[in-house]
């Protein structure tokens, strides 16, 4: 399999503190990756730098092989004359839009769904790089026809959505890009057992059926690790372990440290 998302020796921070050290990972096209770790070990950080939010102090991440943020000008990236500096150690990368039109959407942590607008409008906020108005309309339809929830929905108002129907329309969201690269950032927080087991099968069907890859961060390791193919895991800004997913389950450290046993 081919590497999608490449993470290469990064380092974060923000100001004194380190959020990210070290960290090297990647995602092979097509699979279901999924990172678990306590509340503060530096997930969400790692989506943010993957999508350009968060500079690199060090390190390069790359997206088909091809780098999208780096702190060293090599001069071997497509994107190279694409790409915007900033933070104080001159991290080069692309923009969160430029890095979305290559095909990676994240689900914010949280949903950050637009609470005053319906379903239907939420929706068009995510396809907001689609110029082809019937290509919008066909994928609304298609997310009405997977999440039949948000179909019968579409005129109300999001914040009339429990949670789990929130969560699911910031996926549908996501989607609405067609994107190659599915981040997702705890979908399953604040929700009931039920429905994230309903959330996670929707991931497993999008992954399969559509052909999307996906990296999926959740404190939540039992349900990630029983959807994902392989698993890192994060302690305090660095990738401390990485295997197989079914590996991670019957680990004994796992176990007692993420699985409660
Ligand atoms: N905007 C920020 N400013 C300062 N510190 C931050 C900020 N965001 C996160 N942190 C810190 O960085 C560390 C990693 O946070 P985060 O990536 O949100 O962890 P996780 O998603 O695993 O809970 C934590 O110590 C957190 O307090
Ligand atoms: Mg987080």
């Amino acid at each position: 399999m081919s590497e999608l998302l490449t993470i290469d020796s990064i380092h974060v921070s923000y100001g004194n503190i380190k959020a990210l050290k070290d960290v090297s990972m990647h995602v092979d096209q097509g699979d279901i990756v999924c990172l678990i770790g306590a509340n503060g070990a530096g997930k969400s950080t790692l989506l943010k730098a993957i999508v350009g939010l968060e500079p690199l102090v060090e390190g390069n991440i790359s997206l088909d092989g091809e780098v999208i943020a780096t702190t060293q000008m090599s001069g071997s990236s497509r994107h190279i004359k694409l790409f915007r500096r900033s933070g104080a150690a001159g991290t080069s990368s692309l923009r969160t839009d430029q890095i979305a039109g290559l095909g990676v959407a994240l689900v914010p942590e949280g949903r950050r769904v637009f609470a005053d607008m319906s379903v239907e409008e939420n929706l068009d906020m995510g396809a907001f790089l689609v110029r082809d108005e019937q290509l919008i309309a066909k994928k609304k339809e298609e997310m009405y026809d997977f999440f039949p929830i948000l179909g019968s929905r579409r005129k109300q108002k999001t914040r009339s959505l429990s949670g789990g129907e929130q969560q699911m329309m910031a996926i549908a969201r996501a989607l609405m890009s067609s994107p190659r690269l599915l981040l997702l950032d705890e979908p399953g927080l604040g929700l009931a057992p039920l429905i994230v087991a309903d959330i996670f099968d929707k991931i497993r069907i999008i992954n399969q059926e559509e052909n999307v890859t996906v990296f999926l961060v959740e404190q939540n390791a039992r349900m990630a690790l029983k959807a994902s193919n392989h698993g890192y895991v994060m302690e305090n800004g660095r990738i401390v372990l990485s295997d197989k997913s079914e590996k991670l389950l019957a680990d004994e450290k796992v176990r007692a440290a993420y699985l409660g046993e």
